[in-house]
């Protein structure tokens, strides 16, 4: 029997993380969105696809949650994105309610499901779901840290010249201004990047511009659409982390987890490294950062925390 995957969330995430899905043919898809007519459009049109692309997956919209149940995964993107000039902050009040009506459609009729969040801001609406589902919390994450590696690994290609299979390195922390370029474990065909900079083949300047750029992808991307925000890479990461969940590959990803107690962070949601297989988030990886590395990223924690503050004053409940 095929995996069922639902997505919440029928937009310009959901509807690329359905096309995704289908071409792959990782399992049948349930496209849900409280605007029924989009997640039935949809589904139909990438079903008529199905003759071209060769998948015989089953995949339908609704807007009831009954038909959701027994997901195996279940990815959300339901909720505002962002407009010119917003932060991801800025969606805080108006996502939380979509949240809580989410958490509230999945937790008894898929209680066993692996659960991605993508809406924003992420690392506090991925908590907030935790909070409001009571679903285990290694089976509830968030993508943002392959998406947020991903720009710096593509920016970094584009500069070196040098194929993005070549570069290894990943982002940590926040999915906000404050995440943090791992850049001493950043590798280019397996050399440090730090030996590069030495040889004079870029210059530490570059690479702050990198990063910088890297910390406003998402708004680069906004400015651009002037309607909505990214959709194509954001689609590929949650994808990224479902097949690493369904095909119980282990694959080490940074993803927006439960820390407690690890890189001295307790109770809250933030990337970091984890394994993601059959049993959801099965470990936290602890990465030795340097001094720099650990005040950055605790100021990333920092910035998490004050926004689930601000989330907490708008609803006591969490
Ligand atoms: N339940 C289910 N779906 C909802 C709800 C809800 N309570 N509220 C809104 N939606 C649906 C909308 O009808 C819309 O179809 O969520 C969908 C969101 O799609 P888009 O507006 O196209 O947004 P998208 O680009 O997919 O981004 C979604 O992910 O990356 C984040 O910042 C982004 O928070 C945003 C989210």
């Amino acid at each position: 029997m095929n995996k069922k995957i639902t997505l919440i969330g029928a937009g310009q995430i959901g509807g690329t993380l359905a096309h995704l899905i289908a071409t792959k043919k990782i399992g049948d898809v349930v496209l849900f969105d409280v605007a029924e007519g989009i997640a039935k459009g949809k589904a139909l049109d990438i079903a008529q696809s199905s003759p071209i692309e060769n998948f015989d997956i089953n995949i339908t919209g609704t807007s009831k949650y009954s038909d959701t149940k027994d997901s195996d995964v279940i990815i959300i993107t339901a909720g505002v994105p962002r407009k010119p000039g917003m932060t991801r902050d800025d969606l805080l009040e108006i996502n939380l309610k979509i949240i809580k009506q989410v958490a509230n459609g999945i937790k008894d009729t898929s209680p066993n499901a692996f659960v991605i969040c993508i809406t924003n801001p992420l690392d506090v609406i991925v908590m907030a779901l935790q909070k409001y589902s009571g679903l285990p919390k290694n089976k509830v994450v968030g993508m943002a840290g392959i998406l947020d590696s991903s720009r710096f690994i593509y920016f970094l290609s584009q500069e070196l010249k040098i194929s993005v299979s070549k570069i290894k390195s990943l982002v940590l922390g926040g999915h906000g201004d404050t995440m943090v370029a791992m850049v001493n474990h950043t590798f280019i065909n397996g050399t440090p990047i730090k030996e590069l900079i030495k040889a004079g083949k870029i210059s530490e300047k570059r690479i702050i511009e990198i990063i910088n750029r890297t910390k406003t992808g998402g708004a680069e991307i906004v400015k651009y659409l002037e309607k909505g925000s990214a959709f194509y890479a954001p689609a590929s990461s949650g994808i990224e982390m479902a097949e690493s969940y369904l095909k119980d590959q282990k694959k080490e990803l940074p993803c927006a987890a439960y820390i407690n107690g690890e890189y001295d962070v307790k109770d809250i949601y933030a990337g970091v490294p984890v394994i993601i297989g059959k049993n959801g988030v099965e470990k936290i990886i602890e990465l030795k950062l340097n001094k720099d590395e650990k005040e950055n990223f605790s100021k990333s924690i920092n910035a998490v925390k004050e926004l689930f503050n601000a989330a907490k004053k708008i609803d006591p409940s969490l």
